[in-house]
């Protein structure tokens, strides 16, 4: 089967997906690999354990595992830290290689003008992603201060809102 080509996207992928049917994960049919950095800020380590009404009952671990068979053309470096200082030592020494970034700040989202300056260093785009939606929630934490240095923001979708920013992202670096 010769995939049809529109832009740089390879349509092969829905063919797969209609002969295995839903057995097959929907993957990004962007053949081209990227380097992406997934960050998560404090508390996220505690995801499953922590207001799993608000958060859900999956871990840090399922989400990455999920992202790594949701995107096996591309490559990911994952960091979580409950330290400010941590993260931005983090993107610093990535700069330059990591070509595109998802940022879940946690907390520092709505506190840490240092975290946004370093975001805005990076080479490549970042988008902020939040679990929960942050604005059915208290009023301080609608005031997103790393979500200005992002190309965007997503916010309430779950672990879905990480497909979405990464999807996103190949398109950003194709255009
Ligand atoms: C969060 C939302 C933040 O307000 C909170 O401090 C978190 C998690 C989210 O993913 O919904 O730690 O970033």
């Amino acid at each position: 089967m010769i995939p049809k080509k529109s832009g740089t996207r390879y349509e092969i992928f829905p063919f797969f997906r209609s002969f295995f049917g839903k057995q097959l994960p929907v993957v990004s049919s962007y053949l081209c690999p990227m380097l992406v950095g997934i960050l998560h800020g404090p508390n996220l380590q505690l995801l499953g354990v922590r207001e799993p009404e608000i958060y859900g009952s999956k871990t840090l671990l399922d989400l990455e595992k999920e992202i790594k068979q949701f995107f096996p053309q591309h490559d990911f470096l994952f960091f979580q830290s409950n330290h400010e200082g941590e993260l931005i030592d983090f993107l610093h020494d990535h700069r330059t290689n990591v070509q595109a970034w998802v940022i879940n700040p946690g907390g520092l989202a709505h506190s840490s003008v240092a975290l946004a300056d370093a975001l805005r260093m990076m080479n490549g785009p970042a988008i902020e992603v939040h679990l929960s939606n942050v604005f059915q929630r208290e009023s301080f934490r609608h005031n997103l201060i790393t979500a200005s240095s992002c190309i965007g923001c997503i916010s309430g979708l779950g672990f879905a809102g990480y497909h979405f920013a990464i999807q996103m992202l190949e398109k950003k670096l194709h255009e």
